[in-house]
């Protein structure tokens, strides 16, 4: 009998993949998916008299199906046959603390649904050390008397924890006090406003308890789930990866969007599989680059030495099939690649070879989600932009002040106060002022309490002062610095606000007075809830507010990553590269930001390297991939994708 091909390419992609998999176009559509799931669980329960017992999960990830839950819940779906058990919980803590998951299940679903608080179940934070054993026994108990959990929601952390089950954690563990990983503290840091403040401890329920569900749907999203959802899903079943264990459940399985499922072979390497055609594919001029680029990255060739033999004997013959002979190949993604390059991001003055149709020199607005992510992400071409003599704007998006320590405030409050003394017609009441207000709050202030909007706003200008120093270090002209403070951002927390129509009006405005011909903005299009994300559907929404405009027509939109990673060789469609010099310019540009050197207070997932040094080792990377292909050697290249009006 003939599979279907939809099948045939299911059995490939499962050769590999020990669990199903399921991959939605976003991250909304897949909690959508999973949330309409759930109440479908939850209305044949009913209907039958029954309960639906949830084991719930905290995070990030799935606060996109609370959402979905609560929208089911206004049109009618009711929770009171609902019984729930989250996962986890860190220990010690306050259930009123602002980072407790009892305190953030009852803001994302709980308070919004018709839920009897009799049947939530949330681990304990705080029971005292000697009670936690028994506590953790009632707990599994309770999930025993509750008829065990119809469905089990998780995310997976970057060490492959489900719940908190940190590497090490075998098949059997029950519900118990565990010590958490570096990496998994890291990752909390922003939540808790330092690592130093992210608990050691946390309650959890173990892989043991995790698998006697009857249903398990574990979520993931954004790239920088990818390599661990890899691991989980086609590795072997192991400790040092609690959600590999979920590969030997009968009704388990993997809810992903496009970035987190970016590395498992069928879409890295689908050639590996079989026909890519049977997934869908074709050998077009994208496919054949990336192949290309992975052969001669797999073999340590430059691109023009690869021959007709490598690519038979690594699963492409298909390619040479479609496309011709390695020769033609090569010299095609060569040609592209080397074409990527351009020591003149901004175009070329029409006296050094530039078109006479190509305006010069241009108008460019820069935008930085952050004050730093200019200099960190893109400093070199910021550089060069205006040395070439273009007339650049830069436009700081959000004031980014949550990430100023205590004690940086506290010394520009020193000296503010000194001066105002060095200089009595300031007055006495202006240094009391800050006494009453910064200096005594700071004294009592306990960790993770958000700062008074006095305190808010000496930070935002300590971030303000340094983006000013960066980019005038940069060439930029001081009128053509632009300090936007969107609103969204300013929550003085961790959690901010949708963006909303001030948040546009405002970029629009700042677009539609310097009508750019390039723009270039942070990318970072698959982080599910961060700030570069939302800064990005910002520039974009305001871009087509204005789109009746000549301008835009012509106008070009770069994106470069942020400060985390750059894009894949393949990806890249403007490479600028650096000279040593300049790549000691954008160094010093970075230093301008002393708030965040050293260490900074938000540093980013398991990264202990400062954000200049992070630029530099991805900017050297990238030369030296390039350099490896066979293409020019240099110091560094900042690497940037243009804008195709998808969506954000
Ligand atoms: C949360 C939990 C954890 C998280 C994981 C991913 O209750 O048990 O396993 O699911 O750390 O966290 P996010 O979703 O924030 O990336």
């Amino acid at each position: 009998m003939h599979q279907s091909k939809q099948a045939h390419a299911k059995s490939l992609a499962t050769s590999r993949e020990h669990i199903p998999v399921a991959v939605y176009p976003t991250s909304t559509s897949a909690s959508q998916a999973v949330a309409a799931e759930i109440a479908a669980l939850i209305r044949e329960r009913a209907s039958r008299g029954q309960r639906a017992v949830l084991g719930l999960a905290t995070g990030s990830t799935p606060k996109g199906v609370y959402e979905a839950l609560v929208a089911l819940h206004k049109s009618g779906l009711s929770f009171r046959n609902v019984v729930t058990f989250n996962l986890d919980e860190y220990w010690p803590m306050d259930d009123q603390s602002l980072q407790s998951y009892r305190r953030f299940m009852r803001e994302y679903l709980f308070d919004h649904v018709d839920i009897d608080p009799a049947n939530i179940h949330v681990p304990d934070g705080s029971v005292p050390r000697e009670r936690v054993a028994e506590f953790c026994d009632s707990y599994e108990r309770a999930i025993r008397e509750a008829g065990g959990i119809d469905l089990q929601i998780l995310g997976i952390g970057r060490t492959g924890h489900i719940g908190f089950n940190e590497p090490g954690s075998g098949r059997e563990s029950r519900t118990r006090l565990i010590t958490l990983d570096k990496v998994t503290r890291m990752d909390a840091a922003s939540d808790f406003f330092g690592e130093w403040n992210v608990p050691k401890k946390a309650i959890t329920m173990g892989v043991g308890t995790i698998l006697e569900a009857r249903q398990v749907v574990l979520l993931a999203f954004g790239e920088h789930k990818a390599p661990i959802v890899r691991r989980a899903v086609e590795g072997d079943v192991t400790s040092t990866v609690a959600a590999s264990f979920l590969q030997n459940h009968p009704n388990a399985r993997f809810v992903l969007d496009p970035a987190a499922a970016a590395d498992l072979t069928r879409y890295k390497t689908p050639w590996l599989l079989g026909s890519i055609e049977d997934f869908g594919l074709r050998w077009d001029q994208n496919m054949s680059k990336r192949a290309v680029i992975w052969l001669a990255r797999t073999l340590n060739k430059p691109i023009t030495k690869l021959v007709d033999e490598d690519f038979n004997e690594h699963g492409l013959q298909d390619l040479l099939a479609a496309r011709g002979s390695a020769y033609d190949l090569n010299i095609e993604v060569f040609r592209g690649m080397q074409r990527t390059i351009t020591g003149w991001p901004g175009g070329k003055p029409p006296g050094e070879g530039g078109s006479a149709s190509d305006p010069f020199p241009k108008r460019v607005v820069v935008f930085s989600p952050h004050p730093d992510d200019d200099v960190i992400s893109m400093g070199g071409t910021f550089i060069r932009l205006c040395d070439q003599g273009h007339d650049v704007h830069v436009a700081y998006q959000t004031s980014g002040n949550i990430a100023v320590f205590d004690d940086d405030a506290l010394r520009h409050v020193d000296f503010v106060r000194e001066f105002a003394q060095a200089f009595p017609q300031l007055g006495r009441e202006f240094t009391q002022k800050l006494e009453d207000n910064i200096e005594s709050f700071l004294a009592r202030k306990t960790p993770g309490t958000p700062d008074t909007p006095e305190l808010q706003k000496i930070k935002s200008l300590i971030r303000r002062s340094e983006a000013r120093a960066g980019a005038r270090f940069s060439g930029v002209k001081p009128e053509n610095i632009h300090f936007l403070d969107l609103p969204f951002y300013e929550t003085g927390c961790v959690r901010k606000k949708p963006i909303g129509p001030e948040d546009v009006r405002i970029t629009a405005e700042l677009l539609d007075k310097v009508r750019p011909h390039q723009i270039y903005a942070a990318g970072d299009l698959s982080d599910p809830h961060g700030t570069h994300r939302v800064c990005l559907s910002c520039i974009i929404e305001a871009f087509k507010s204005l789109s009746h405009q000549e301008w835009t027509q012509h106008c070009v939109l770069w994106l470069y990553r942020g400060a985390w990673q750059e894009w894949a060789p393949e990806e890249i469609e403007m490479a600028v590269p650096l000279a040593p010099d300049e790549v000691k310019r954008k160094r010093l540009a970075i230093f301008k930001h002393e708030s965040q050197k050293d260490s900074a207070l938000f540093p980013g997932p398991s990264d202990t390297r400062e954000f200049w040094q992070r630029a530099e080792e991805r900017n050297r990377g990238t030369a030296e991939l390039y350099d490896a292909l066979g293409l020019a050697e240099y110091q560094a290249i900042e690497g940037f994708v243009r804008w195709k009006g998808s969506t954000v």
